[in-house]
Order: structure tokens, then sequence, then C-alpha cells
């Protein structure tokens, strides 16, 4: 007989005769009770035991973390808390869980102990929510770019070039560390190498991504992402994964109505099909902020929030405003930021963008329009000569969870920008090719979404929202 899914007795319509499930035991009360989860859904099925015809072998085998196989009937629930629950016929133990080591025990535990814990976290019913929302959220996001007509591209995951000029990359070598080969000058000859160039693990694929939009028109990558920064905050993982679409002909513009409606999109598909989890998580959060000091409580609380971004447009800022506004603000006029506001050019920390965001504005907001100077180098110079048509999302306790530029499609003034910033415009043959033969405006963007993940799941630390985090002096599983 085959098994059915937990969420599928829960959701049925009538009793059934007779039934099959699998999965593992969350509680066993009174020698009786089974809260069984087998992962489908939030909720655990409650298997009642015929304790007096069952043995008393089988019975202690019954413990928190078994694995175990049930044959009975769906019937209605004599108790409170569900509908329906499974009178047992038949137990049948899978795998032994040792009551006293299993350490996911039936209590709260801290986000601490279950990150150490990260292979056995998603038994817990925050986890589970979680990263079922993370899988549907995934699916939205192809959904979304499939629907509209997007080419799915996979950029590579080894490139020889840093696309964000930043130099936060791992290295990718096969060269051994003891016989490093040099080269008369002393450098590592990276031509003995595997590829025979030095190569990394791409911090981006905007680069080859521009290449399809300049032929396929709308494209979009999702995939890992690689920083060797040695950020350990919480919203900073070392290998994180990004979407990113690029679209031929779209000036900056349409890249922020792109931006925002993919944005929607995704967060309402998740809020018509994760409810039972959001609901979890809704609580989760109200629950945390009680805990919290009134005046650090965010006042809205998780679906609210989530609705709050669907029905509001994102506040799109200039640069120059925000630095206004952020000049005169109380916390800055009273050195409260780490980091004071002194002028035009100041490259935005997160202190500030969540000013701007939580304080300022209450909304999701887009800035635009930074000056190039703290930009990357193939974002569209505009007619000032000092700013970029670059544009960064920000989201209320996020902060950037959007980046992204009308690129520059004028191949002397990349070239000039590529030569001031001393790269080397060699390795980016390719790249301006783009910009020899049929170039055009374009524009793309890259969203994190281990951030959006965040936003959606109302959990605080990325290290919480992705299987198994990677961070600096973390690469446990
Ligand atoms: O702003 P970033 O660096 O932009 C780019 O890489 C562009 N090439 C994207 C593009 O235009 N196609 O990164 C984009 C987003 C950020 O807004 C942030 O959400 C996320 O990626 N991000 C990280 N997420 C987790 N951990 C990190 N270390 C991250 N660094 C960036
Ligand atoms: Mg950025």
């Amino acid at each position: 007989m085959k098994h059915t899914k937990v969420k599928d007795l829960l959701n049925s319509t009538n009793t059934i005769d007779e039934v099959s499930v699998k999965g593992w035991v969350r509680t066993f009360r009174n020698n009786q009770f089974i809260a069984l989860n087998d992962g489908s859904v939030i909720h655990n099925i409650q298997c009642v035991v015929d304790f007096e015809n069952t043995p008393e072998e089988t019975l202690k085998r019954i413990t928190t973390g078994a694995a175990v196989a049930i044959k009975g009937s769906l019937v209605e629930s004599q108790g409170k808390g569900q509908k329906y629950e499974i009178k047992v016929s038949q137990v049948e133990i899978l795998g032994d869980s040792d009551a006293e080591k299993f350490p996911m025990q039936p209590k709260k535990h801290s986000l601490e102990f279950l990150r150490e814990n990260a292979h056995l976290r998603t038994r817990t019913n925050l986890f589970g929510a979680i990263m079922r929302v993370r899988s549907v959220l995934s699916f939205a996001i192809h959904q979304y770019f499939q629907e509209k007509g997007f080419v799915y591209v996979n950029t590579p995951i080894i490139t020889g070039s840093d696309a964000e000029g930043a130099g936060e990359m791992f290295k990718v070598t096969a060269l051994p560390f003891d016989k490093t080969p040099r080269t008369e000058e002393g450098k590592v000859d990276y031509k003995e190498d595997f590829f025979g160039k030095e190569t990394n693990l791409t911090v981006s694929g905007q680069l080859e991504a521009e290449t399809y939009a300049m032929s396929l028109g709308q494209v979009y990558t999702f995939g890992p992402t690689f920083r060797a920064e040695n950020s350990n905050t919480s919203r900073h993982l070392a290998e994180f994964w990004m979407v990113e679409p690029e679209v031929a002909f779209n000036d900056l513009d349409a890249n922020m109505d792109l931006a925002e409606d993919f944005i929607q999109y995704v967060i309402k598909y998740a809020m018509e099909r994760c409810e039972d989890d959001l609901k979890f998580l809704d609580e989760r959060l109200a629950a945390e902020e009680k805990q919290k000091p009134q005046n650090e409580r965010s006042g809205m609380g998780l679906l609210e929030k989530l609705q709050f971004v669907l029905e509001n447009n994102f506040k799109r800022v200039s640069y120059t405003e925000a630095i206004d506004i952020l000049k005169n603000s109380k916390p800055n006029k009273n050195k409260k930021f780490n980091y004071i506001i002194e002028e035009w050019g100041a490259d935005l920390q997160s202190e500030h963008e969540r000013y701007l965001v939580e304080k300022h504005f209450k909304s999701p907001v887009i800035l635009f329009d930074y000056p190039a100077k703290i930009k990357a180098f193939y974002m569209r110079l505009n007619d000032d000569n000092k700013t970029v048509r670059a544009m960064d999302i920000l989201f209320p306790g996020i902060g950037e969870i959007v980046g992204g530029s009308q690129r520059e499609e004028r191949l002397d003034i990349l070239q000039q920008k590529i030569a001031e910033l001393g790269i080397d415009e060699e390795e980016l043959w390719w790249y301006l090719d783009t910009r020899r033969f049929g170039t055009a405006v374009h524009s793309g963007f890259g969203l994190g979404f281990e951030r959006l993940v965040l936003f959606v799941t109302g959990m605080s630390n990325i290290r919480d929202v992705i299987p198994f985090p990677r961070t600096p002096q973390n690469a446990e599983f």
C-alpha cells in the first residue's frame, strides 16, 4: 500500500478506512498519542495507538525523532485541535532515535543551537516552514520570468573575470600550495594552472548575462554566487543565491518597474501558497517582538508587512535627495550614526539605508543616480558626469535587497572608465564586443535571494534562511 502525505490526510474531505503514512515522531504522549510529521506541511497528524494491544517493546521505541510507518484508518478526531486523526492498527519502527541523545528535543531551542545542528533543524516547525517558503519563492522566480518570456541562462560558476571589481573573490586553483610554480618575476605562474589562467568563483553572473541579453533580449540567471568579504553580519553570506535579470532596450525606469513588479509577484505567490507556514511565522515574529522593548518593536506584523509591500509603490528617491534627508536627520545631527554623513559622495552604510526606509519613508525605497565613484565600472554615466544610473532597493529590516543599473552602452566611455580603474581591457574583450557589435541601451539588477527569504519569513539572521550557511570561519556540513 502506498503511503499518503500528512498534508493530504489533513486536507481530506472524508474519513478513509485504510491509510498508510510515514514520517518522524515529534512527540509521543501518554503511551497513546503520536504527533507525526513528514515535512509536507507544518501540522502534525495525531496517530492514536491502541496501547493495550501493542507490544511494550514497540511502544518503547516510539520516541521523538524516530522514523515510523503507520497503518490505520482516518477518523474524525475526538480531541480538540484537529479535524482528523489516525486510529492506528499497526506501527512499524523504521529507524530508532535515542530519546536522550536526539538533539531536537520537543522544547524551544535557541537559533544558535539550531545552526550548530543545521542537518537536523528542519525537524522543527520553524525550519520546516522557512525551507518550504524558500522553495516556493524559488519556483515563483522562475514562474515570473518564464511567464514573461525571459530565457533562463546558466552563467558559469568558475570565471576569469571580476564582475563587481570589488576583488572579494575566492580563487579556484589546482596548483599545489607547497610547490607553486613561479614566473621569472617570482609571481604565481597561472599558465601552469588547470585553466592556464587565474580563475575565481563568480561574484555575479551579470557580465555573461549581458551578452545573452544582447541577443536573446530578456534573460535571467538564478544561481549561487560567492564573496570572500569578511563581513560577519546577519545580512552577509560567503555563498548566496542571486537572481539577475538583464533586459535589452530597458532604461533605468523600466528596470525599476521590472524589479518592483517582480518582487511584488513573488511575495504574492508565496502568500497564496504558504498560508499555514506564513501564519506560523507571523505568530513567531509577534511573540519575538513582545520580548523586545517598546521602542525597538517594528509595529507591523509579518503578514501586514508583506501586504504593505504588495499594496504600496516603492518610493523612488535620488541619492542626492537621500543625502539631504540624512544630513538633516536627527541621528546625524546628534551623532548617533556610526558614520556621520558630512557631504555628497559618501557611501551609504546599512544604518543610513535603514533610517531612510524604517524611519523616514516607512516604505520600500529605490535609491537611484549614485555617485560614479562608489559604484561599479559598468554603470551608465549621467550627463552631469558625476552620477551613474544605478539603483538600490532598500527594504525594511533588511536594507539593500536589490542592486542594479542601466549599463554603459557607449564603447568609448566604457573603455575610458575601465582604463581609469586600472582594469585590464584585454580581460574584458568579450564583454566589450557587446558594445562593438550592435550595442543598445540595456539594464538589469541582482536580487539577493536570501535577503528576500529573510523578508518573507520575518527571520532576522541570514544564516537561518539558507540550508547550510557559509560565513567567515564556518563551512560545517
Ligand atoms: O549589489 P550587488 O553586489 O550587485 C551585483 O552583483 C550586480 N552585478 C547585480 C546586477 O546588476 N546584475 O549584489 C546584488 C544583491 C544585493 O543587493 C544583495 O541583496 C545581495 O545581492 N548580496 C548578498 N547577499 C548575501 N550575502 C552577501 N554577501 C551579499 N552580497 C550581495
Ligand atoms: Mg550592491
